[in-house]
């Protein structure tokens, strides 16, 4: 049977989700797909820590090892920011491997640009995991843009800030221990300000205007305000009155053409869809002419969410690349 070789860059929270889940699935993932996928190198920063046993000699901290790595095919990508990520992908991508990433900092603003070098390579970037964790938009809206034409997208696409939000209103925690529990839990950034500031839910919204419409809004135009503006007095008052607080993020095409979006707090009442919505989960509404409005919601942040989805990616990949559609 043919071997796959793959490196995971990033051995964090879903660095160590995709090893674990690759682990547990690969008699499943052979026997669908034909090719037994061995992850060869794994990228770190500081590789004397040991994070899972059995990996420490699969570690390096030299992105050249991994492609001197004979027959390196698939590079998975779970660090942070845009660089070095970007040109490392980019070095995959010139090298004929098959990128999935979920790092939408870098995503949001090379997220084409990798996708035509991709093209212009034979190769394939999956990229599921950059907006919304487990839940499969991206791939939902790939089904659907053949024949719809959206015209709005609007959901709460931060998992850290709807799980602070949950837990500062039905158990009355501050916003600083909800943001402790919620990065102890693997749901925040390293830096949380992202999550925090809305940066991170921007970030999503613009590679769903990317998919959707072809474009974004122009960065400085969209604005962006972040739960760091609401206090637990705030979400105490809210829920008094029978509201709640989402953290939500919509972008749209105006009558006239123009893109537009908008991320901030908003209060809604029972009546509002997004008013069910609690804990680590992400719902994203997309409008569209022929479907009408379609829904999709599911743990937005996490580890075990988010690496089953580039396991996804993974697999639907390798099912292209031999021409068939991998199913279950
Ligand atoms: P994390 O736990 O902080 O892990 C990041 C990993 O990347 C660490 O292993 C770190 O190495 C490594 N790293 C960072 N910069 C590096 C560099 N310049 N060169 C080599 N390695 C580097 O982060 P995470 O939560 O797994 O998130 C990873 C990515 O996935 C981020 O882009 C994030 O936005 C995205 N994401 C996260 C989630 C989630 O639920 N956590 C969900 C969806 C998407 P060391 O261990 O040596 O420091
Ligand atoms: N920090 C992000 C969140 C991870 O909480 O939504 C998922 O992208």
């Amino acid at each position: 049977m043919a071997v796959i070789k793959a490196a995971i860059l990033g051995f964090g929270t879903v660095g160590q989700g995709i090893y674990h889940i690759l682990n547990e699935k690969r008699e499943a993932l052979r026997e669908k797909l034909g090719v037994e996928l061995e992850v060869a190198k794994i990228l770190v920063r500081d590789t004397s820590n040991e994070r899972i046993p059995g990996t420490q000699h699969l570690l390096t901290d030299n992105i050249d090892e991994v492609f001197a790595e004979k027959g390196m095919q698939v590079v998975f990508e779970a660090i942070v920011n845009e660089e070095p990520a970007f040109s490392y992908l980019k070095q995959a991508i010139e090298n004929k491997c098959h990128v999935v990433t979920a790092n939408k900092v870098m995503f949001a603003k090379r997220g084409l640009e990798l996708q035509t070098l991709a093209k212009q390579n034979g190769v394939f970037v999956g990229y599921e995991a950059t907006v919304a964790g487990g839940v499969p938009v991206i791939k939902t809206l790939k089904n659907i843009l053949l024949v719809n034409d959206v015209s709005c997208i609007q959901g709460i696409l931060n998992g850290t800030t709807n799980y602070m939000l949950t837990k500062m209103r039905k158990e009355g925690w501050s916003f600083e221990e909800a943001l402790l529990e919620a990065q102890r839990l693997g749901y925040a950034e390293a830096d949380p300000y992202n999550d925090i500031s809305g940066q991170d839910a921007f970030k999503k919204l613009m590679v769903l205007s990317d998919l959707a419409f072809g474009e974004q809004p122009a960065w400085a135009e969209v604005e962006v305000i972040g739960v760091d503006t609401i206090s637990a007095e705030d979400v105490k008052v809210a829920t008094e009155q029978g509201m709640r607080y989402r953290h939500v993020a919509e972008v749209e095409r105006q009558a006239d053409g123009k893109i537009v979006g908008k991320v901030a707090p908003m209060l809604v009442d029972r009546e509002h869809p997004l008013f069910p919505i609690d804990d680590v989960f992400n719902a994203v509404a997309i409008d569209t002419n022929y479907i009408g409005t379609l829904t999709v919601t599911g743990p937005g942040a996490g580890m075990y969410p988010t690496a089953s989805v580039m396991v996804e990616d993974y697999a639907e990949i390798i099912g292209k690349r031999a021409g068939f559609v991998v199913t279950i």
